[in-house]
């Protein structure tokens, strides 16, 4: 019989220090870790994300899931775990509107790869790769390469430039008053 689900995940926000680590590479591939995918997963469904990196619940650990049909709206669900990945083979760039769940209300287009190949572990540890071109309607592409930058303490607010920020900047304000409130501390704030 499988242990209940933790389902005590919570989403962190900016500036939480742990969105700033660079997260372990997974080498146990046991029921702990399909446990911790499964809470993941709950909880963003519950909050309606398209992808959630394990440091964004405070498990830093280099796991990062999607579920990009959602942002399709066709219906149909397509939830991914990938484990330990990297990118090979970029080229091209394509620009897309991002948001993240650690930064509620702060939306900006950021560029980055438009074709790569990811390559990932799978729950069983097994290695797989994926072949992703954004401009040919692979919105994965977007998602996955957001997600991995969570895994090396990178937020996609780092991508913007000056003027962007300056559109962005009373929003990270009220995140960083709202953190000191919680938790006494100032947290790992923006430096630009
Ligand atoms: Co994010």
């Amino acid at each position: 019989m499988s242990e209940p689900l933790d389902l005590d995940f919570v989403v962190v926000r900016y500036p939480d220090p742990v969105l700033r680590q660079v997260a372990q590479p997974v080498t146990e591939f046991g029921p702990e870790l399909k446990r911790t995918a499964e809470a993941m997963l709950q909880r963003m469904i519950a909050s309606k994300g398209v992808g959630l990196a394990a440091p964004q619940v405070g498990v830093s650990i280099r796991l990062f899931i999607t579920d990009h049909a959602q942002r399709e709206k066709d219906g149909r669900s397509d939830r991914r775990v990938f484990i330990n990945p990297r990118i090979e083979n970029g080229t091209g760039d394509e620009t897309y509107e991002e948001g993240c769940l650690s930064f509620p209300g702060i939306y900006a287009n950021v560029t980055r790869w438009n074709r790569f190949d990811l390559v990932y572990q799978d729950l069983l540890g097994f290695e797989q790769r994926l072949t992703l071109d954004v401009t040919a309607g692979d919105f994965l592409g977007v998602v996955s390469q957001h997600e991995l930058d969570h895994l090396d303490g990178k937020v996609f607010v780092d991508h913007l430039t000056t003027a962007q920020l300056t559109l962005v900047k009373r929003k990270l304000r009220e995140l960083e008053k709202e953190y000191k409130a919680e938790t006494g501390k100032a947290g790992a704030v923006l430096r630009k």
